[in-house]
């Protein structure tokens, strides 16, 4: 793998599934699972098969079907967990095991009750019992946004001395700032022995809305693997999305940092699991929100009109999405008429474009929004206007 690859590990189906509403029959998550591996993801986390009968089905149906990625299933650092994993895991092409334990003092206190030694015996007997199962076996470090450097560092090193290939540093509870958490990551590589055999991967999420900001910490320190969900659903205030990070280091060449997606499918992908998980996008989402490529303002539709460029940072085809929107609102100017009357077929002289504009604004005051239908009864309303014809 080259040093500025970063592999991509989708956790929709495990993490994004856990959100109350969600849930998905098998048959969905396979067609969810194959848009994944077709989209070119590293890593699918199929789900938790000890959790129940149906998640144990899809993972290793999953399992069956996916041919490019690693088919991940989640364990606790319990041996029933692992092995109940590792049987639905068993037709992967590539099967990972992912398990883990907490290791910040609330989770090592109130959680388990337990000492600082017994959750690192728990930990490498995990990681232990996983590799006699299979070789990728990922470990999570429950909570380690909160948890002590010093003690993750030594989590981390005997994880590693057992044979874990993946270490996931998850900001839980989405506490971290990018600082931080960048700061976690460095530290790691410069205290854990071993760490340069293992990828580091990034699990954040987004209590404080940071979860991409850390997530890209996380890379540009060092970690090789970011952890997301599609449209970032998850628990709480869910996970780092997906289309985000993509496209952050995408834009972002400098970093040097790329994924192996193909961008151009993350809209359709996005409306997919949206559709499938009936868990709709706020219109402001970036990257794939209904107004992520809207522009309203006349300042901005004068703008975009004369060169897309001035207020957009990404080409809407390189995320699948046809075109940028002219809205026309009570805000908009004469450009933005002009360029959407043209669109359905009228080309306006000046004097025509004045008239109409008058009528326009009538129509905008009393409505929140000026669609193609009123458009046509505005040009009714001005005189000599003349059709062109559409491509
Ligand atoms: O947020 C988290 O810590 C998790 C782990 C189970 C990986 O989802
Ligand atoms: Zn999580």
């Amino acid at each position: 793998m080259h040093n500025d690859k970063i592999q991509i590990f989708d956790t929709t189906l495990r993490d994004g599934e856990q959100v109350p509403g969600c849930k998905l029959d098998t048959q969905q998550k396979l067609i969810i699972a194959e848009r994944l591996d077709f989209l070119g993801v590293d890593v699918i986390e199929a789900g938790f098969p000890v959790s129940s009968p149906g998640d144990f089905t899809s993972v290793q149906e999953i399992a069956k079907l996916v041919k490019n990625a690693s088919v991940c299933g989640l364990t606790r650092a319990v041996k029933k967990d692992i092995e109940v994993a590792a049987n639905a895991l068993k037709f992967a092409n590539k099967p990972r095991i992912h398990t883990g334990i907490g290791t910040s003092d609330s989770h090592i206190q109130y959680k388990f009750n337990a000492s600082k030694d017994e959750v690192i015996r728990r930990a490498k007997e995990a990681v232990s019992y996983a590799k006699n199962f299979v070789d990728d076996v990922e470990f999570y470090a429950e909570d380690a946004g909160r948890t002590d450097n010093a003690f993750l560092a030594k989590v981390c090193e005997e994880v590693i001395k057992s044979g874990a290939t993946v270490l996931n540093i998850p900001d839980t509870t989405g506490y971290c700032l990018p600082e931080e958490y960048g700061a976690k990551i460095k530290y790691l590589k410069e205290h854990v022995k071993g760490i340069e055999n293992v990828i580091i991967s990034c699990h954040c999420h987004n209590d404080l809305g940071l979860a991409t900001a850390n997530s890209i910490a996380g890379a540009i320190n060092g970690a090789r693997q970011i952890e997301c969900t599609i449209n970032g659903i998850g628990e709480r205030a869910g996970n780092t999305a997906l289309e985000e990070v993509v496209m952050i280091l995408k834009q972002h060449p400098y970093l040097n940092l790329q994924t192996d997606i193909n961008t151009k499918l993350l809209y359709d992908t996005s409306i997919m699991v949206r559709e499938k998980m009936g868990m709709p996008v706020q219109p402001n989402k970036a990257i794939v929100g209904a107004n992520a490529f809207a522009h309203s303002s006349g300042i901005h539709q004068d703008g975009v009109i004369k060169n897309r460029e001035t207020y957009e940072i990404i080409n809407p085809a390189d995320v699948g999405v046809n075109e940028s929107a002219i809205v026309l609102t009570a805000r908009s100017g004469r450009a933005a008429l002009a360029y959407r009357a043209k669109k359905i077929g009228y080309e306006l002289t000046k004097i025509q474009l004045d008239t109409a504009y008058k009528t326009f604004l009538q129509f905008a005051d009393r409505q929140k929004e000026v669609i193609d239908e009123d458009i046509h009864q505005i040009m009714k309303q001005v005189n000599n206007i003349s059709k062109i014809a559409i491509a």
